[in-house]
């Protein structure tokens, strides 16, 4: 299952539910508010025909003739909010204001409050119920009112809804800045490196997390240690050994007649030399394993570089071709023992496995690429990528235990190296390249 982001659903559950409970509140205040709004219109209204009413009697009692309806003329024309008439008990109206459509009204007038489908009206009686008087309100007017108190209230969610979500994805943001730095931490460890991982004031929750993670790499690096020290102790441990029983086959050859035992003693002798190379590469990979690759100052590889070529030009007849870049040093951080044995076991493959008419080229250049190149056939892609596994070798007449590569490559990644095998060598129809790219060191 694909891991969900934190931040994006607590920003979404955070606002869905803001959203809510926001909507929840709207409703109920909407509906108190309407409450109060109808109260306060319909007192407006009371109040109204109250005031009207004894001056309509007034009115109509001085009439000489008061059966006749009258249109209350108005001061200036407008267009009527409120509308009422004045009728007898039988219905006829007797005064109206000048708006006033008698089709509103109540066929028979009524005291108290109505409501019709566009008007809410209110009846009141005088005389003794000989007199009524009947006021209409138009109702889309209370409706714009409760219309408009809604907008009010909805349209602050409006904004809301982006704030919420922009402050939980800032906020969870923020929070987790200790975890996201606890994760750099651990996605910036080189392979080797199994120190505990210390980030500061990780949150309550996740602290315990990264105390098992630390406990696990400990007990790893304990259990990794036994491993490397016993590989390393025994291939010592066979070491002198081996070199007793060597001087001992040597002389043992030297003193025998020549003959059957001559021939044995000399194979006895080859096997032990394999012995001992392999003992040593065993020690070699051991410490390539462990810690220590990284130096603590950057070293120049320049004159690392330069010694080593020397060392196998001597031993080899000088078959080994340098190409060292313009600038004068060339820094990276690491160990020059480590460095060592990385470019003793590829020189020694492409003396080894090169062909015998054509020169190993080294070259380093300015942004720290080491390349060794040797002529020869080429070698196959799928052979090719299993050559940096343990005791994997090529098809090949030439002994060796398979190590070299493995050693080369475990030193390379222990020091955030990339170590890259091509073949046929770029730029050429044959031949082998081992590329070694470093981190460079300005300095
Ligand atoms: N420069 C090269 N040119 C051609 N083939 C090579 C080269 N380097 C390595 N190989 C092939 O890769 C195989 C593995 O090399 P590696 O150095 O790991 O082991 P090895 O040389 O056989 O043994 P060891 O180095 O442990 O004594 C070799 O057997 C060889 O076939
Ligand atoms: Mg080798």
């Amino acid at each position: 299952m694909k891991s969900s982001s934190l931040q994006k659903r607590l920003g979404l559950g955070l606002t869905l539910g803001m959203t809510l409970l926001w909507l929840g509140a709207t409703v109920g205040a909407w509906l108190v508010v309407q409450h109060e709004l109808n109260e306060a219109f319909d007192s407006a209204l009371e109040e109204t025909a109250q005031r009207i009413l004894p001056l309509a009697v007034l009115e109509i009692s001085n009439r000489e003739e008061p059966a006749e309806a009258q249109h209350i003329a108005t001061l200036k024309m407008h267009k009527e909010y409120l509308t009422y008439l004045v009728r007898d008990a039988k219905g006829e109206i007797l005064m109206q204001s000048h708006d006033a459509n008698p089709k509103i009204f109540n066929q028979q007038p009524s005291e108290g409050f109505t409501t019709t489908e566009k008007y809410r009206l209110y009846g009141a009686s005088a005389l003794r119920g000989t007199l009524f008087i009947e006021i209409a309100e138009p109702l889309g007017h209370r409706r714009e009112a409760a219309r408009e108190a809604l907008f009010a209230l909805l349209l602050p969610l409006l904004a809301l809804i982006p704030i919420s979500l922009l402050g939980t994805w800032l906020f969870v943001r923020i929070s987790l800045r200790s975890v996201l730095a606890y994760r750099r931490a651990v996605e910036a460890r080189g392979v080797g490196d199994l120190s505990p991982i210390k980030v500061a004031q990780l949150p309550a929750e996740i602290d315990p997390l990264a105390d098992a993670v630390n406990h696990l790499l400990e007990r790893l690096r304990k259990a990794l240690e036994a491993e490397r020290s016993f590989t390393a102790n025994s291939a010592h441990e066979l070491r002198t050994p081996l070199a007793a029983t060597l001087a001992q086959i040597q002389r043992l050859r030297h003193e025998a007649p020549d003959g059957p035992l001559q021939v044995r003693a000399a194979k006895i002798e080859s096997a032990l030399r394999a012995l001992a190379r392999l003992s040593e590469k065993l020690m070699q990979l051991a410490k390539a394993e462990g810690g220590g690759l990284l130096s603590e100052a950057p070293q120049d590889l320049i004159p690392l570089l330069a010694h080593g070529v020397d060392e196998w030009n001597h031993s080899s007849g000088h078959r080994v071709e340098l190409q060292l870049p313009a600038q004068p040093h060339v820094y990276s951080a690491i160990d020059p023992d480590a460095f060592g044995i990385l470019l003793r076991n590829l020189i020694e493959n492409a003396l080894k496995y090169g062909a015998a008419d054509q020169p190993v080229e080294v070259s380093l250049t300015g942004d720290a690429l080491l390349r060794v190149i040797n002529g020869g056939p080429a070698v196959p892609e799928s052979v090719l990528q299993h050559l940096t596994e343990r005791f994997v070798r090529g098809h090949s007449e030439i002994s060796g235990s398979g190590l070299g590569l493995a050693i080369s490559k475990t030193i390379a990644q222990g020091v955030g190296a990339t170590l890259t095998l091509a073949s046929p060598a770029t730029g050429r129809k044959e031949g082998f390249e081992v590329s070694v790219q470093f981190c460079a060191h300005g300095q």
